[in-house]
């Protein structure tokens, strides 16, 4: 967690004058992979790394921000849209900024320092954190309180306009809606969600970055998502009602499945279960039924790997790994794959040498180290105290 009295001092020391302290946090999803922008259901929780923000307003129209993590300092203008640097990291904030005043949220200029320890690229939605609390610290500081549902989906456009990645909302309102001690079980389409608590008293979330980033990420996501609405066009014919695969049950899909061609068929499959999993894994954590949540955990992997295609031998060595060890009651990888970390339920007896043991043996089998973090479920975006 980053030290908000650092971040405070840090923020007087570069601008001269006592800045408001929001942050966000990055999640890990427990189960409900690729079911987001299906309509279905996700059951992520906030984790302990987070995105902070200190943020003052200034009398003019300017977006000033430095950033712990590059050492790098950029600006932009409200009032001036100019061609975005691809890649850059100031498209985030730039996006949400935009985005929040095209919703009527009239901001006013700023001075911020952001600090972040969400680690990249390991599939922990350090994005999703910076949008939530880049959308948090704006609006609060122009006087608006926004809906933390708007939030999450202004969020969500930032990534559609100003990234180019078509991903779905879980990451973003997880993000902006987690309760401490508690999964969040959120209904994609309707986006009711409820906060299910999650005792860890014996067990652990457990995190481990596979170290490696596959390039096809991004394109692989936005293919996944065609297959998909390929496949509710097939159904249509048979079952007319169906708007996205979230509506097809599994009894349905079994009956009108061999209409579609085998891929399409196979990716189709896993999110029709994928999201019946969900459901009962979210019944199975609140009867705290954990070994049934973790054979859960384990066939959303499978279902991932072989039906889904978005898993890869490093993924996939890290849950085989997870399967020689009683302690481990499920493992899968989370997030959108192709690298990034893996989520393990484990009993917390031994927890540091499995750590250790399990470390060994990947790095035994890769040459690359991993990281391995115990993850504790965290409060949603928030203002902080600094003093
Ligand atoms: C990424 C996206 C999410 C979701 C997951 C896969 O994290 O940002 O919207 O689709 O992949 O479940």
């Amino acid at each position: 967690m980053i030290d908000p009295k650092l971040l405070s001092e840090k923020f007087t020391e570069l601008y001269n004058r006592e800045p408001r302290i929001f942050r966000a946090p990055g999640r890990v999803n427990l189960i409900g992979e690729h079911t987001d922008y299906n309509g279905g259901f996700v059951l992520p929780m906030a984790i302990d790394r987070e995105t902070a923000m200190a943020i003052a307003e200034r009398s003019d129209r300017k977006i000033r921000v430095h950033t712990v993590n590059f050492g790098e300092t950029a600006e932009f203008d409200l009032d001036e849209e100019k061609p975005l640097r691809k890649g850059f990291w100031l498209n985030f904030i730039e996006g949400v900024a935009r985005i929040l005043e095209r919703n009527s949220v009239k901001l006013k200029g700023a001075d911020i320092i952001l600090w972040s320890d969400v680690p990249t690229g390991a599939g922990l939605s350090s994005s999703a954190a910076l949008e939530t609390v880049t959308g948090l610290a704006l609006s609060e500081t122009a006087g608006f309180s926004v809906d933390r549902t708007l939030l999450a989906k202004i969020g969500q456009q930032t990534e559609h306009e100003f990234v180019g990645a078509k991903v779905g909302i879980m990451d973003q309102f997880v993000s902006a809606n987690a309760k401490r001690n508690h999964a969040l079980l959120l209904d994609c389409r309707s986006l009711e969600f409820e906060n299910v608590p999650l005792d860890l008293r014996e067990t652990a979330i457990l995190i481990c970055d596979t170290k490696v980033k596959h390039d096809l990420a991004t394109s692989e996501y936005n293919t996944r998502r065609s297959e998909c609405e390929e496949a509710v066009r097939i159904l249509k014919q048979f079952l007319p009602g169906i708007e996205q695969l979230r509506d097809v049950s599994v009894a349905e899909f079994g009956k009108y499945k061999d209409n579609l061609p085998d891929v399409i068929q196979r990716r189709a499959k896993h999110i029709v279960t994928e999201n019946e999993r969900t459901l009962k894994a979210a019944e199975h954590l609140k009867q705290n039924n954990l070994n049934e949540f973790g054979h859960l955990m384990f066939e959303s992997h499978e279902s991932l790997k072989n039906d889904y295609e978005v898993s890869c031998a490093e993924l996939d060595l890290l849950v085989e790994i997870a399967k020689t060890r009683k302690e481990i009651l499920g493992a899968r990888m989370t997030g959108g794959g192709f690298g990034g970390s893996t989520v393990n339920l484990v009993r917390r007896e031994n927890l540091a040498q499995i750590i250790e043991e399990i470390s060994a043996e990947y790095e035994k089998q890769t040459k690359i180290s991993p990281t391995i973090l115990i993850a504790e479920p965290c409060d949603g975006a928030s203002e902080v105290n600094s003093n």
